[in-house]
């Protein structure tokens, strides 16, 4: 893929809406529907440019390593990564939510003896939060279904995405401290960004102008 300008993006709301503003960029995938075909690497009507479909955890790692020169990921995935290989150059402000820590109403944890229970897949976050407010917490990593850890007893509380709060709301729970707001970001690979540079420079320019004529989210 050498000679190719490597897009990584993850499937569902990502690429969903990341697909409005690769199109005003003027890159359109030949086949629109990643889900159906079950393709994960997409020609585009540009010859020379190409989307890789990989989880969304993955997009930074894809990245760093030079197996994408760019990528779109979540801020909340960002803040996880352990890397320093990147650069961050656009925030594409589509799928944006917040990340916040939730329980039940009225019931922080902070009248209890034991540390606080917090369940979250998002380890280094919720681990950097607490630590900047100087609270020793245990911290369960889970996979998914954050929800179901205080009403179950797993956690006192959880750390996770907030966006209409219509989940926390079906489960019983309240949004409770906000971590941090979240959108999705443009990576790009640093090796790419000078040797691919005016061809990677050119893709974040016409994404910066789709973004701002976006209608607003
Ligand atoms: P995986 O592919 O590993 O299952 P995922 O389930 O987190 O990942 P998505 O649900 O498509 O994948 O979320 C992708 C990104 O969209 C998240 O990293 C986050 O930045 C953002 N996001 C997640 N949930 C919401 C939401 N409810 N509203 C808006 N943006 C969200
Ligand atoms: C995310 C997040 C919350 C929900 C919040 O889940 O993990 O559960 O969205 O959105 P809301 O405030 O609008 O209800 P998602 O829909 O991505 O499901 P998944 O994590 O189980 O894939």
């Amino acid at each position: 893929m050498k000679n190719f300008l490597t897009i990584a993006v993850s499937k569902g709301r990502i690429y969903k809406d990341t697909l409005p503003l690769l199109a005003q960029a003027g890159i359109e995938p030949l086949d629109k529907d990643p889900e159906a075909s079950r393709k994960l690497i997409l020609d585009t009507n540009i010859p020379d440019v190409k989307l890789i479909i990989i989880r969304t955890s993955d997009v930074p790692t894809f990245v760093e390593y030079g197996a994408a020169d760019v990528g779109i990921a979540g801020k909340d995935v960002l803040m996880e990564y352990d890397g320093d290989g990147l650069y961050e150059p656009l925030d594409l402000n589509i799928a944006c939510c917040k990340l916040m820590v939730a329980g039940f109403p009225n019931k922080a944890g902070n009248e209890q003896k034991r540390r606080l229970r917090v369940a979250t897949k998002y380890v280094a976050s919720t681990q950097r939060y607490y630590a900047n407010l100087g609270q020793q917490v245990e911290i369960i990593k889970l996979y998914g279904s954050m929800e179901l850890a205080p009403i179950v007893g797993l956690a006192d509380v959880i750390v996770d995405l907030v966006d209409t709060g219509n989940t926390l709301k079906a489960n019983g729970l309240v949004p409770l401290e906000s971590i941090a707001a979240i959108s999705s970001r443009l990576i790009v690979n640093k090796a790419s960004m000078k040797i691919k540079h005016q061809r990677v420079q050119a893709l974040i320019d016409r994404l910066t102008k789709a973004v701002e004529q976006a209608p607003r989210s």
